[in-house]
């Protein structure tokens, strides 16, 4: 059985596929003074529903307060600190938002603002993931029992299959395909694991 570590590594692995291309869709506006409104919008998409909602919704609802249940604190300790930088996420995801129907109109200002925040929110979930890979998924399967394991795992399920809806992540993991291959990002090895067995899916 995969661990519910297993499973969020998997997706940190497709969430770096798409920071890369976002920093090509960053470049590419740079240098034509225009951002591409549709590519942006896929992106800002994924960022949304994949990494903040389905993703950080597992650790936030599920894995976060596991670990506090075993003793981790969460005021000043390591949950606490991974819940502020989601929280920070979420407002580079805004930002980028805001930006995009002008940026791809090719105003200037918001193409900065968008540029800006989309520079942030790449060193700030690049440095997220760092710290989960390397110290808290290590510290919480060090902490939880086999049978914790279990009941994460069905948890995780749970999120994929009745709140997030059977497809969604395939939905997702298409879209990440499609921008690796506009922006050259090297991806297709992370995308065909995560889209076979991540979830329990059945693939389509
Ligand atoms: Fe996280
Ligand atoms: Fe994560």
């Amino acid at each position: 059985m995969m661990k519910p570590t297993d499973i969020l590594m998997q997706e940190h692995r497709v969430i770096e596929v798409v920071l890369d291309c976002l920093e090509g869709i960053v470049g590419e506006a740079i240098s034509q003074g225009r951002l591409d409104q549709d590519a942006a919008g896929q992106a800002l998409d994924f960022f949304k529903m994949f990494a903040d909602t389905c993703h950080h919704g597992k650790e936030e609802v599920h894995l976060f307060p596991m670990m506090e249940a075993k003793g981790f604190h969460r005021e000043n300790g390591p949950t606490g600190q991974m819940l502020l930088e989601h929280e920070e996420g979420r407002a580079h995801i805004q930002g980028m938002r805001e930006a995009l129907e002008q940026a791809g109109a090719g105003d200037k200002e918001a193409l900065m603002q968008f540029a800006r925040h989309a520079n942030a929110y790449v060193r700030l979930l690049r440095d997220h993931i760092s710290k989960e890979d390397h110290c808290l998924f290590p510290m919480a399967n060090q902490a939880m029992s086999e049978a914790d394991q279990q009941d994460l795992a069905s948890r995780f399920h749970h999120v994929e299959s009745q709140e997030m809806g059977e497809g969604t992540h395939e939905r997702y993991l298409t879209i990440a395909e499609a921008l690796a291959a506009k922006y050259n990002v090297e991806g297709s090895a992370v995308l065909a694991a995560a889209g076979t067995c991540a979830c329990h899916h059945h693939s389509h």
